[in-house]
């Protein structure tokens, strides 16, 4: 069984378009006059620059940089990782589809949780893989992807690749990196281990530089849609090897990160002061809306996330918890799958800790 998609072992398809940023470093020098790209670069962009400020107008008008070069190496400084096992794109998303594209063809097998990022799933059969499922462990107080589960089926249908959110989603579990490493080692060795990372800012070790290697066939997937707050641009990057990230770029849409999209994520990353505050106070709310749930008898499970996940006594009562605050103008989340219709899950917001704001959800913990 390839690692990768058949067709991708040749030489090729190569980008046509690498852009003009990659040949200004590649020259050393910049190239003041852009007569070959047909981009709008004489739009006056008057609407745009009383609306946004002239830096975003300026910004429209270029196509981006293929190679997202500035977020990289800022990554690179952030995590100790080197640049080449760095690869950035348009949200976690877009890595997930992108892995893939690169690795899956139709009828390959896959391997996810019944019930984690329906994402992944949504993707994998729109590409013809042949999705298998494996139940979470799901007891009180515990709700975590079954590693061993994952492992066996991987084996069993001689899978091109396992899916699995760490931390979860929606659970909210987090496995060290050893349970990681134990996976990784019981897979079989052409089996690439897609793990999401869209919530590792939220770990406690998520600080440590050992935690951003490039494990081998392993893609790791991260985001700056959650801890960063950059959902609405689409931007995420990937850490995986180098060989593999050579692969990957055989399939990936060269532009799809935009320059603005960038210029933020750069903006962020040189305030991480302003991001770690962000990740405190929102793991300082997911400490209170824990204990607060608990303490009305919820069976709220441990996360390492910027959420929580309660099971219900019940899929119905679940249900109908979910309902009665949508009827209040309050949107919690259900996973669509039915293997966790008892889940509820809620972000970690003030708003979700206001007075009354959850008072469906308290009424039926008092009556349950
Ligand atoms: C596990 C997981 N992966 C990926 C994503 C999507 O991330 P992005 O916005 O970067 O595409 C989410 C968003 O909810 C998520 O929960």
């Amino acid at each position: 069984m390839p690692r990768y998609a058949r067709h991708l072992y040749c030489d090729g398809p190569h980008n046509p378009f690498p852009g003009l940023k990659a040949l200004e470093r590649r020259l050393g020098r910049e190239i003041p006059h852009r007569l070959g790209s047909n981009e709008g670069l004489d739009m006056p962009h008057e609407a745009l620059t009383q609306r946004f400020g002239g830096e975003v107008a300026i910004l429209a008008r270029s196509y981006s940089d293929a190679e997202a070069f500035g977020v990289r190496q800022r990554l690179s400084t952030h995590l100790a990782s080197p640049l080449d096992t760095l690869l950035v794109d348009a949200g976690a998303d877009s890595l997930i589809a992108l892995a893939l594209r690169a690795t899956c063809e139709p009828g390959s097998v896959v391997i996810a949780s019944a019930g984690t990022y329906p994402t992944f799933g949504y993707f994998a059969l729109g590409q013809g893989c042949d999705l298998q499922e494996v139940p979470y462990k799901d007891s009180p107080g515990e709700l975590a992807p079954d590693l061993m589960a994952l492992a066996e089926a991987a084996n069993y249908h001689r899978a091109r690749l396992v899916y699995l959110a760490n931390p979860d989603n929606p659970g909210g579990h987090l496995h060290e990196n050893h349970a990681i490493a134990a996976l990784r080692q019981a897979l079989p060795e052409e089996c690439t281990l897609l793990l999401d990372e869209a919530y590792f800012d939220f770990r406690p070790d998520a600080s440590m530089a050992n935690s951003n290697e490039a494990w081998p066939g392993v893609i790791r997937v991260r985001t700056f849609s959650k801890a960063h707050g950059l959902a609405g641009l689409r931007i995420g990057y990937a850490i995986a090897a180098s060989q593999c990230l050579e692969m990957l770029q055989k399939v990936r849409i060269h532009y799809a990160v935009s320059s603005l999209a960038q210029a933020a994520a750069e903006t962020v990353l040189d305030h991480s002061d302003e991001v770690q505050a962000h990740i405190d106070a929102v793991i300082d709310r997911r400490e209170r809306l824990t204990r607060w749930l608990r303490e009305l008898g919820g069976d709220v499970t441990d996360s390492a996330t910027n959420f929580i996940a309660l099971r219900m006594p019940s899929a119905d009562l679940a249900a109908q918890v979910h309902a009665e605050l949508l009827d209040a103008g309050s949107l919690i989340h259900r996973p669509p799958h039915p293997a966790l219709g008892h889940v509820l899950r809620i972000s970690a917001l003030e708003d979700a800790l206001k007075p009354g704001r959850l008072a469906a959800l308290e009424k039926a913990l008092g009556s349950s």
